[in-house]
């Protein structure tokens, strides 16, 4: 049987080209060589958003729409939702059991976070557990990989850690995934920052092309580039990590050389990266306005992937509760 792989977002509003390039693009290859599980992490959502729960229902059917316009197609992958399968909390309970406190609380985004979102209250036994809630959602499937981000993998690490202990405790149940790093090529926000929802310099797969031109055409670049004739650094420029992206060797090799002895201006470098930038884009956006229009569709995807995902959770949580003396 081929090798499994699972991953999951949290479901916090529309995706933007950053998830596009980093994840999707993964996820989406990924489904032609593994037996993929995509999941929507709305439990996860509320261990950081637990006081204004509103925005949840409405970003997961954003969320799906933006997945399955980007390529991932519910016909190969299993797309489901973390909170129809209850038997993630019941596994989530189990292993708080047997995980020690000290291996929690040394997670490094544990503490980044909570400093990080200083306008929430972070001190939660939730937001604590939540690498466990992450453990039940990898191991309930037996996943061997796990594609994530540089910034996940500490929890990945923690995950395998915790496999250890159960299968020297109750006898070998669990695989212990890796995790899979995704390419994460350079994107930059239209202020020079990561791109991010929470910076407002994102360009989402729903912006129109008007949206995007007004986003590009005032797009921070090289901040020595004061005038004209001054010469620019590519590498350091969002701009330029677009054309990588988007537009043809030729032409990136032309900015590359051009823009570092002033032989191509800002304005003139951003029209040309535009019409490929737009012409990547329009397909997705059309394709998930169509999706998001017929929520019936979606919820049919989501219903028919909880069912498949439920299947495999219910025997992983039998042989669970056999080897934990809780058969009744
Ligand atoms: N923690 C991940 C994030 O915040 C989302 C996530 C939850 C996840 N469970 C997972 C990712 C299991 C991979 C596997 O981005
Ligand atoms: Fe960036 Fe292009 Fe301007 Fe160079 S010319 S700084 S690559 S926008």
């Amino acid at each position: 049987m081929s090798s499994r792989v699972l991953s999951g977002m949290r479901p916090t509003g529309r995706l933007h080209i950053g998830h596009l390039e980093g994840a999707l693009s993964s996820w989406k290859e990924l489904q032609t060589r593994h037996e993929c599980f995509y999941f929507i992490a709305d439990w996860h959502a509320l261990t950081t958003n637990y006081a204004d729960p509103s925005q949840i229902k409405e970003s997961i059917y954003e969320m799906v729409a933006d997945w399955i316009a980007c390529g991932i197609d519910p016909e190969k992958s299993v797309i489901f939702q973390q909170s129809r399968v209850k038997e993630h909390s019941e596994l989530t309970l189990l292993l708080a059991m047997i995980t020690p406190l000290s291996w929690l609380e040394r997670v490094p985004s544990y503490k980044e976070m909570r400093e990080a979102l200083k306008n929430r209250d972070l001190s939660t036994y939730g937001f604590l557990g939540y690498p466990l809630l992450q453990t039940a959602d990898i191991i309930m499937y037996k996943a061997d990989y796990v594609p994530v981000g540089e910034d996940q993998v500490p929890h990945i690490e923690l995950t395998r850690k915790i496999v250890r202990r159960f299968n020297n405790f109750y006898g070998e149940t669990f695989p212990e995934p890796q995790p899979m790093l995704t390419k994460a090529p350079k994107i930059l926000g239209t202020d020079g920052r990561k791109m991010s929802k929470s910076y407002e310099n994102a360009i989402f797969l729903s912006d129109t092309p008007e949206e995007i031109t007004k986003k590009i055409m005032p797009m921070y670049t090289d901040p020595q580039r004061l005038r004209r004739t001054d010469p620019g650094n590519p590498d350091i420029c969002g701009i330029y990590y677009l054309h990588k992206l988007y537009s043809a060797p030729g032409d990136i090799e032309m900015v590359n050389t051009e823009c570092r002895r002033a032989g191509i201006g800002c304005v003139d470098c951003k029209k040309l990266l535009l019409p490929k930038l737009l012409e990547a884009l329009a397909p997705i956006r059309e394709k998930r306005e169509e999706l998001i229009r017929s929520k019936d569709y979606l919820e049919d995807v989501i219903a028919e992937g909880t069912k498949r995902a439920a299947e495999v959770a219910g025997e992983t949580m039998q042989e669970v509760r056999s080897k934990l003396g809780l058969t009744h």
